[in-house]
């Protein structure tokens, strides 16, 4: 796959392989600006929880240049900035994390100048860019150990290369398998409203040479059924105290359906997007995006005029519906509340 997220030096920006066009269109986004970066979180050209974390990270920096050809306090005009890009999207605790861990690394250089601050900044996030690709791969050694030889594993969003610096998690998970020399097929769960199924991991998986079929939301039932579906292995925006796992809406119905059929359920992200902070997966904020992305395809209009939609764009998955947690540390088995306390002590 092609790095999706590149810091170009020449234009000093931020350029984003642009994921609303994707597969038919390989377009890409210079972000330059706060705002930029802010559109690009918002619209989607960048998504999935720790791509949106590296673009934040970058994003700081670009907030930290822009605001020296800004009138006034600079410490507070950076402040606002932050504010904005940590409030780009609530639901992936990837994304505040990582302006955190920013406010961190400022707080701890004492009095620098701006100027410095950026330098600093640009080469944590760079950090941040190479240390979430390795963290995919350890999470793709530990998941493959958990996939069986000739196992179809079926998938729901795009939890791949595309939602991080490299590699993915979930199919991270499935490139650790085939890494191990085993033979695996993936069922892509077209995802509506955005299609990150069908559009990305369908896309990148096909890129790779990697046996992929996408199937509609409402299938997974019908498939479990006949028995095509011998694990679900998908990713994560918040993974809470408890251990329930918040991601892309649709992800609950077909955990529980994987309950029903004895398909084993299991969620791969890295350790940071595990947040402790938050009990349950009931205290996260669901993402309510534009109705827009449910009343149309593409510009074409599929709801009659003034019908309103619901678009929340995530839930949560309770605990008791996952068989284990693959992170990059290995895998967490139930109970959940004492194996994520025991991470963090
Ligand atoms: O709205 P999106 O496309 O950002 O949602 C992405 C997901 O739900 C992914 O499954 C999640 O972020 C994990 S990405 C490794």
């Amino acid at each position: 796959m092609t790095e999706h997220i590149q810091y170009s030096p020449e234009k000093d920006a931020l350029v984003l392989l642009d994921q609303r066009f994707l597969p038919n269109r390989e377009d890409w986004f210079d972000c330059k600006t706060t705002d930029d970066i802010c559109f690009a979180l918002v619209v989607m050209v960048v998504r999935g929880a720790p791509a949106i974390g590296v673009t934040a990270a970058y994003g700081c920096y670009l907030a930290g240049r822009e605001v020296q050809s800004m009138e006034g306090d600079w410490k507070k005009n950076l402040h606002d900035k932050l504010d904005q890009i940590e409030n780009a999207r609530p639901t992936a605790v990837n994304l505040r994390w990582a302006v955190r861990e920013m406010r961190r690394v400022w707080n701890e250089t004492g009095d620098v100048s701006l100027d410095e601050l950026c330098t600093i900044w640009l080469e944590r996030a760079k950090q941040i860019h190479a240390g979430d690709i390795e963290m995919c791969e350890s999470i793709g050694r530990f998941g493959g150990e958990v996939i069986d030889d000739g196992d179809t594993v079926m998938t729901h969003c795009n939890a791949g290369a595309l939602a991080t610096a490299g590699y993915g998690t979930a199919l991270g998970v499935i490139r650790g398998a085939i890494d191990q020399g085993k033979k695996v097929k993936v069922i892509a769960n077209e995802t509506r409203p955005f299609l990150q199924g069908a559009r990305l991991t369908a896309y990148e998986l096909h890129k790779d040479g990697i046996e992929v079929k996408v199937a509609c939301d409402n299938a997974c039932a019908l498939l479990m059924k006949e028995g095509l579906v011998d694990k679900v292995v998908v990713g994560a925006d918040r993974i809470t105290a408890n251990g329930d796992a918040v991601n892309k809406i649709g992800t609950y119905g077909v955990a529980l359906l994987a309950k029903h059929f004895g398909v084993p359920f299991y969620v791969a992200a890295p350790v940071y997007t595990i947040d402790p902070e938050t009990p349950s997966g009931d205290d996260v904020p669901i993402e309510d995006r534009d109705p827009k992305e449910v009343t149309h395809v593409g510009d074409h209009q599929i709801t009659p005029d003034d019908v309103e939609v619901y678009n929340l764009a995530f839930d949560p998955t309770p605990n008791e519906l996952i068989a284990g947690i693959i992170t990059e540390k290995g895998v967490l088995r139930p109970p959940y509340k004492e194996a994520i306390a025991k991470l963090f002590e």
